[in-house]
């Protein structure tokens, strides 16, 4: 008789014992991955139906994406933003027709992207509005998710992120998701923007009251303010649309993205807006080491191509309409409400049941694999090349669990 040797185990304790617990993932050790799936180091296939929280648009290792990687590492990988390289131009170019702007600033991660926006935001409002020195107010929302930096941290509300994390940047004001006239009731006249997602994804894609958007951009206009769409989650085909923005039919000052702009492989980010706005840096200001490097630009290149063919946003707003419709079917079995836009789906779970953590931990035991927010929800957003079948292969496994 032969035993066979699970590799999970193993693999589990020595990433517990060699890190910093700063997350509290599910027992799951991926060894590989392709489309939707991935499978585990013993073999065994999970559906991801959380994308690296939409990074993976695309899916794992799209073949496109895959093939610009490979030839880029067999030219040249970084430059430094001392020398200028040959990818540069036309990935910035794309990005920035793609957003509608005059021009972009690529940096890596989504939390650099935001501290730029910011940056930004302040030198404009002191050199463009007129705003007296160390005065400029960002407002922002409650509930927020921007990132992790000491700056992003300090106006955020949820005491996980915020605790013992301090002294606190001043500047920032916090008013309600969604409440038009507390915007409106917080703006001074050293205001120099509002910086929101336009669905808050950490807090439960959460979806703003219809007319939020479009009448801030109205207050931002009229009260010389810029207008800030952090879209790095809800951005680049994930709602249906190339921005969630889209759907209310407005255009932000700044459009800050990341996560899928590096295809699912490398970090890549970057803020965008007119000339006007990031005109105002000066060299030296700003700036980052791996910013815009050749792997990421060819990647990003390829990455603004899929969205130009608008097949990635039509698959999200046809396949989303599946997958809302299945779960809006399991409100009254063990679901309370479902939000969302596209693939994109906050699912809160009748606490009476279960945490949103235990329906994670048992959508993984039947190889689905998602992740909890806070308290019963949880959120579903797979990758954009998901199938039909597995959509509904998924929404069985979601309300198998809800059985019990
Ligand atoms: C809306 C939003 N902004 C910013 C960030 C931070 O991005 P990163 O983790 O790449 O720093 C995230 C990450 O989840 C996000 O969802």
């Amino acid at each position: 008789m032969t035993t066979v040797e699970f590799r999970t185990p193993e693999a589990l304790a020595e990433a517990e014992r060699w890190t910093a617990h700063n997350y509290h993932p599910l027992p799951v050790v991926v060894a590989e991955a392709e489309g939707a799936w991935v499978t585990d180091v013993d073999g065994v296939r999970y559906l991801d139906f959380l994308a690296g929280y939409s990074a993976l648009n695309f899916g794992h290792r799209h073949p496109g994406l895959i093939a610009a990687a490979h030839a880029q590492l067999d030219r040249v990988t970084l430059t430094s933003r001392a020398f200028v390289h040959d990818q540069f131009g036309a990935f910035c170019r794309g990005l920035a027709a793609l957003c509608g702007k005059d021009m972009v600033l690529p940096m890596n991660t989504g939390a650099e992207a935001v501290e730029t926006a910011i940056k930004v935001a302040r030198k404009w409002g002191y050199r463009v509005k007129g705003v007296a020195a160390e005065q400029a107010e960002i407002i922002v929302a409650a509930d927020n998710f921007h990132g992790r930096t000491t700056t992003i941290v300090s106006f955020s509300t949820d005491p996980d992120a915020r605790a013992d994390f301090g002294p606190y940047t001043p500047g920032f004001v916090v008013v309600p998701y969604g409440d038009l006239a507390a915007v409106r009731d917080a703006i001074t006249p050293n205001t120099v923007a509002v910086l929101m997602e336009p669905i808050q994804g950490e807090a439960g894609v959460l979806v703003p009251p219809a007319g939020f958007l479009a009448g801030l951009r109205e207050l931002c206009t009229e009260t010389d303010v810029l207008m800030i769409a952090d879209e790095i989650q809800s951005g680049l085909g994930r709602t249906g649309k190339t921005f969630a923005i889209d759907h209310d039919g407005v255009v932000p000052d700044m459009y800050v993205l990341g996560k899928a702009l590096g295809g699912g492989i490398v970090p890549v980010s970057a803020v965008a807006a007119d000339r006007a706005v990031l005109g105002v840096l000066r060299p030296g200001e700003h700036g980052s080491t791996f910013g815009g490097n050749p792997l990421a630009c060819a990647v990003g290149t390829e990455v603004v191509k899929l969205l130009e063919t608008g097949e990635f946003q039509e698959r999200s707003a046809r396949l989303g309409a599946r997958l809302h419709a299945g779960l809006e079917a399991l409100i009254g079995q063990g679901v309370i409400a479902v939000r969302g836009r596209g693939l994109w789906a906050g699912v809160d779970i009748d606490p009476a049941l279960m945490t949103g953590r235990q329906a994670c931990e048992r959508l993984a035991e039947r190889r689905v694999l998602a992740k909890d927010t806070h308290g019963s929800t949880i959120r579903l957003a797979p990758p954009l090349v998901v199938t039909e079948e597995d959509l509904d292969h998924a929404l069985a496994q979601l309300a198998a669990v809800l059985r019990g």
